[in-house]
């Protein structure tokens, strides 16, 4: 893989590639899963959720896409490694490993009601390991993988809460931030070591509601915006929250040629909400 030498729409195109997406059956991942099979690429989507992985492995291959709905915990070694049994044996290689999943928990941020100083370390180790540990291990079980290949591409979920923390996310934020940090040493740990072409990089969106996130950004009873929710839309340049289609071309930028020099790096999907300091 050299420099782009390739017309605009060879640069992207990405079909006839394979990946694996933890966290597939949930909602920003389930949208990345159907775009990828769109442009033609095999997903095997892993979930602890298994019903939700399969109801998404099956909507794609309604509409002509190959995909597979393979049940994961990714936090225990041996179910990943029985994932990528099941990948290999029916994909034969892993071209693209998305470590989508990941989130928060309500036990586990403080509240006004509920401080930090009470947060029992049951809840901060769960998301803890969620997002870090549930990134790293699904990394060296797929990332091997692709270290013997030569080739490969990773792409890890950050967030906004790893550029400057945000409020009461505390556990959330503090796993989001060495996620970004992993990705950096990722990038450099499998090209020194196996292959200049492995890419690892990670996307860091902004705020879109999905289950993690509502009780913080829109009261339960109204539907409302909470004063929290206000101040994401105020301090987003575009004044919205994102849809999960938004992540997508970035996405597919990241896995194609058009990214091929690109290595190490977080990518916000955000609106601009980190380039906005609120003044
Ligand atoms: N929603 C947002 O605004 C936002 C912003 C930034 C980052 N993110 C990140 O994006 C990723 C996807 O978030 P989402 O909002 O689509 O969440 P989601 O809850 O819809 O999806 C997460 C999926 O992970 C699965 N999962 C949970 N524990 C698992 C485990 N141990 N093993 C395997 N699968 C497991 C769940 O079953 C679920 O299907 C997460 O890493 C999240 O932290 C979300």
């Amino acid at each position: 893989m050299g420099g782009i030498e390739m017309g605009k729409q060879s640069m992207f195109d990405i079909s006839g590639k394979t990946a694996v997406i933890t966290g597939g059956g949930g909602i920003l991942c389930s949208e990345m899963a159907r775009a990828l099979a769109r442009e033609g690429v095999r997903v095997a989507i892993l979930d602890l959720n298994e019903a939700a992985a399969r109801k998404v492995a099956d909507g794609i291959r309604q509409e002509g896409g190959q995909a597979e709905a393979v049940p994961v915990n990714v936090l225990e070694r041996r179910s990943v490694e029985a994932a990528r049994e099941a990948v290999m044996g029916m994909f034969g290689r892993v071209d693209i490993l998305i470590n989508g999943a990941g989130g928060n928990k309500k036990e586990a941020t403080a509240e006004k009601d509920f401080l930090f100083f009470d947060i029992p370390p049951e809840a901060l180790k769960f998301v803890f390991d969620l997002n870090l540990l549930g990134t790293i291990l699904p990394s060296q079980v797929f990332g091997e993988v692709q270290a013997k290949q030569g080739t490969g591409n990773i792409i890890n979920i950050s967030s906004m809460a790893a550029m400057r923390p945000l409020t009461k996310t505390v556990a959330y934020s503090a796993a989001k931030a060495a996620i970004s940090n992993f990705t950096q040493w990722l990038a450099v740990y499998l090209g020194q070591n196996y292959s200049p072409n492995i890419r690892v990089n990670a996307i860091a969106p902004g705020f879109f509601i999905t289950e993690q996130n509502r009780f913080l950004l829109t009261e339960q009873e109204t539907g409302n915006l909470t004063p929290r929710g206000v101040s994401v839309i105020e301090h987003t340049p575009m004044r919205r929250f994102g849809v999960p289609q938004d992540l997508i071309g970035t996405i597919i930028w990241l896995i194609s040629d058009a990214a091929a020099f690109v290595n190490g790096i977080v990518v916000p999907v955000d609106g601009g909400f980190s380039a906005f300091w609120g003044v």
